[in-house]
């Protein structure tokens, strides 16, 4: 294992499906090319889900928000969950609207690790449900926001499902959710636990549903006092449900008995599951090096007009390796297939801006395409702006005179204008 690959975790991509077909040379370069069949299948399953277990299925649109599929997200599914005020005015603007030209009910839920003062009239307005992370925040909001809406705790189980710290918000030290050791703190203040209609947790990432089984049973204990205080339990998201080999009939006989026991209205809120495998990032080769005896793999150099830290900065904070559509496979190259060593990087003046070592059946030209699988979440709103949090103002200051101008705002419109 080299330096750029080591402690990477496995792609999550099931293969290429139908994109072999997608002529490479079509698109602009770099291009997110998102498959409308592949997204309505995966809507269909969790659609299906929701159908046959009764929970409300909601699209986590800080995974996915290319809302020109908003009417197709709103067809199937319940709602959207948000994570501030631009999400949630995107979620009104254009999946609740689509929903509502159709005559469905479309819920907006909203959660926020901290929300500002300023935005929760907004707030309260376009969202059906709003989260709070903590009693504090509750004390500070609850009662503005209880006669529009329903309201949320988000719980911190304390029970660690996740493979790496930095997507675990159970982890020490973390800061999303209440740990479940202040319930009692919450349910037994008669102001706050008017307040309270229901519980989110959000623990999971790209899991299975043994490790919602396992989360579920470490809350138990602690909630089942309070479950007469509560009208709906949210799962949140992590719910690998369309990929192949989840056991969606598992999960449906969970949530069935989990809204039995419990006697509430159960949500889960998945976001890469909607999109999972229904889009690509075409970039393409810009240049191509080689010198052998300054790479640990003897791999060329190729430089992609795509950009790890600016397109798919995942790739670097996993970090991950994400796939390539047709490389060689580890079986072909064992079974003698020529190939070569080929280490991708971007563009950009940043050292670690290096996407991965992949074999190649042959050295690549320059303005060759290339695609990386499974690109349509999260890295598509993380090229834009991930959960919607504002762009920070530009200002110009002189310490001379203290004279401030205010030189440029990114506006909600810029933020909407950028995702479709
Ligand atoms: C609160 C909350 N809900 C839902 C999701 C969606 O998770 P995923 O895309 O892993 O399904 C996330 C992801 O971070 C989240 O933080």
């Amino acid at each position: 294992m080299d330096a750029v690959n080591e402690n990477v975790l496995p792609t999550q991509s099931f293969g290429p499906g139908s994109f072999t077909k997608l002529d490479l040379q079509q698109v602009p370069s770099p291009c997110f090319v998102v498959d409308e069949v592949k997204l309505r299948a995966n809507l269909e399953l969790l659609a299906e889900v929701g159908r046959a277990s009764g929970a409300k299925v909601l699209s986590a649109l800080k995974a996915f928000s290319m809302w020109r599929f908003a009417p197709l997200v709103s067809e199937y599914l319940d709602g959207v969950c948000t994570s501030g005020l631009w999400e949630a005015r995107l979620a009104q603007k254009h999946y609740q609207a689509s929903a509502q030209a159709s005559a469905k009910n479309f819920e907006i839920t909203t959660y926020c690790a901290a929300y500002k003062a300023q935005d929760m009239e907004e707030i309260k307005q376009l969202s059906e449900h709003i989260i709070f992370n903590s009693p504090e925040a509750l004390q500070r909001f609850g009662t503005q926001v209880k006669n529009s809406c329903s309201i949320g705790l988000r719980l911190n189980p304390l029970h660690r499902e996740g493979l790496v710290a930095k997507y675990d918000p159970c982890a020490p030290g973390s800061r999303l959710g209440t740990p479940v050791t202040r319930l009692a703190e919450v349910f037994e203040t008669p102001e706050l636990a008017q307040l309270v209609d229901g519980i989110h947790i959000h623990t999971l990432c790209e899991q299975d549903l043994l490790p919602l089984i396992r989360t579920w049973q470490a809350l138990k204990p602690h909630l089942s006092p309070y479950f007469k205080h509560l009208k709906w339990i949210n799962l949140g998201g992590g719910h690998h449900i369309t990929r192949p080999d989840y056991d969606r009939s598992g999960l449906i006989r969970f949530l069935k008995d989990l809204a039995q026991e419990t006697e509430c209205q159960i949500y889960i809120e998945p976001g890469e599951a909607v999109a999972l495998d229904a889009g690509v990032l075409v970039g393409e080769v810009l240049d191509v090096t080689y010198t052998p005896e300054h790479d640990p793999k003897g791999a060329y150099q190729v430089i992609l007009d795509i950009s790890a830290t600016c397109h798919m900065p995942d790739v670097i904070e996993a970090p991950y390796r994400p796939a390539l559509m047709h490389e060689v496979s580890a079986e072909a190259r064992q079974a003698g297939e020529a190939f070569i060593w080929a280490r991708f990087g971007g563009p950009s003046c940043l050292a670690g801006d290096q996407i991965g070592v992949y074999a190649l059946a042959q050295v690549p030209n320059i303005g060759d395409r290339v695609a990386f699988l499974d690109q349509a979440h999260y890295s598509m709103v993380k090229t834009n702006t991930f959960n919607g949090v504002p762009l920070p103002s530009i200002a110009l200051w002189s310490s001379q005179t203290q004279e401030l101008e205010l030189v440029k705002s990114f506006t909600w419109e810029s933020f909407e204008e950028r995702l479709s």
